[in-house]
């Protein structure tokens, strides 16, 4: 049962105050987690508790975490950590409020997420394979998204694109995966070394580049596979978020890089036309989260050939995603466990998903930390895909190295997701 839940400040990958929370068991097994936060957030989301006020740009956590240490550990003390379930109906009842503003989503993930553990903990298990249960060897790992380039809100809106990230199609394992990765992810650096366009780092590690435009990023990173000595949409393919609810609204979209703004239609008919010509195996948020018509509409042209992923626009909610399934509005959607609030809102965000026929991706957010939950979820859960930005930054390869460690313990050097189960990626 559950004995003490603290709550304390720590900081995140952007320097930015954060919550973490440790839940203890009477047994004394204990877990630790610490809630990510997001830039480009899909107004559906869970909402964060900040501050306000002069210190940290508003975004000191002290209530948030003043929450943790005296309602939410008296309301979940005595509970069993093992029904997460009990768990996390306590956490949405004694916040009460729809959209998780009044204790914050921030304060109610790291103590859901940290009741999971203190519960894998109490099995002397690690959590992945306390979530799979008696699943147990087969698992496999899933396949890694990984960030290339940085755009849009995490990199000054150089370009307007927001992750142009490679996916290794191709590889036999979870390790040759990363190993494809690393060489690409150096031949990029180098490539924009050369032609001086290196600008530093953009929030999720990846390069922020002096790209001209948005075009130019793709062609960027066909090349810096190519350098690194493999073959383009055989062995790593690009995979694309757009966020595009970060420059568009009621179906209007100012590229501003390209200095042009298109309508729903003329997005549309952009992103197919880089579909022909650039190794594309799945584009996230195509379109802005106000404008489903234009992800049906995307829908009906490729969703056959093209992983087409709900962001802001799902939000890890269950509801959403079956509204969007029954319109055939995306084929596939990205599971951020801080936008639903609590482990098991994103977990029935996952069953909705399967239920509907739409591929998975758990995903980190660009404000990230040590903590490496989400590679857990998705071995435990056991989602195809995994993404938690570039393979630079220590928030970031703490996660892909927790796969390796994972794969380990497997066995092996972690057997992929068959290339069937991603959504709708030709082969
Ligand atoms: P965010 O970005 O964490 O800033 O929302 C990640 C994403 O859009 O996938
Ligand atoms: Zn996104």
């Amino acid at each position: 049962a559950i004995a003490r839940v603290i709550g304390r400040r720590v900081w995140d990958s952007r320097a930015r105050p954060t919550v973490e929370a440790d839940v203890v068991l009477a047994g004394g097994a204990q877990g630790r987690a610490i809630a990510p936060a997001g830039a480009s957030t899909g107004s559906g989301e869970a909402v964060d508790l900040r501050d306000g006020g002069p210190e940290f740009g508003g975004l000191d956590v002290s209530r948030a975490v003043a929450g943790v240490n005296d309602e939410i550990a008296e309301g979940l003390h005595g509970l069993d950590a093992t029904d997460q379930g009990a768990v996390d109906a306590a956490l949405r009842d004694l916040d009460g409020t729809p959209d998780k503003s009044r204790l914050g989503g921030n304060a109610l993930i790291a103590v859901s997420m940290a009741s999971a553990k203190a519960a894998a903990a109490a099995r002397e298990q690690p959590l992945w394979a306390c979530l799979a249960g008696s699943s147990g060897k087969d698992l496999r790992l899933p396949l890694p998204e990984i960030q290339l380039f940085g755009g849009g809100a995490h990199a000054g809106h150089r370009i307007d694109l927001q992750d142009i990230m490679v996916t290794a199609i191709g590889a036999r394992d979870y390790v040759e995966a990363l190993d494809w990765t690393a060489e690409v992810y150096a031949a990029a650096g180098a490539l924009l070394d050369a032609r001086g366009q290196l600008f530093g780092l953009a929030d999720e590690g990846g390069y922020w580049p002096a790209f001209d435009s948005n075009e130019a990023a793709l062609g960027a990173a066909v090349e810096s596979i190519e350098r690194a000595g493999l073959t383009p949409g055989q062995d790593m393919a690009l995979s694309l978020d757009i966020a595009a609810s970060q420059f568009g609204t009621h179906g209007r979209y100012r590229l501003a890089a390209d200095g042009r703004s298109l309508d729903s239609d003329g997005l549309g008919e952009l992103l197919e036309d880089w579909l022909r010509r650039y190794p594309i195996v799945s584009i996230e948020d195509p379109f802005a989260e106000d404008d489903p018509e234009g992800f049906r509409r995307f829908t009906a042209a490729v969703g056959q050939r093209v992983q087409i992923v709900g962001d802001d626009f799902l939000v890890t909610d269950a509801r959403r995603i079956r509204e969007a399934a029954a319109k055939s509005a995306a084929n596939a959607v990205l599971i951020k466990p801080n936008q639903a609030g609590t482990l098991s809102e994103a977990r029935e965000a996952l069953d909705a998903a399967r239920e509907s026929g739409f591929a998975a991706i758990v995903s980190a957010r660009s404000g990230e930390s040590e903590d490496v939950t989400v590679t857990h979820l998705a071995v435990g859960w056991q989602v195809p895909q995994l993404k938690v930005g570039s393979f630079a930054r220590g928030e970031r390869t703490a996660k892909w190295n927790e796969g390796i460690r994972i794969a380990e313990a497997l066995g092996g050097r972690g057997e992929l997701h068959a290339i069937e189960d991603l959504g709708a990626v030709p082969i």
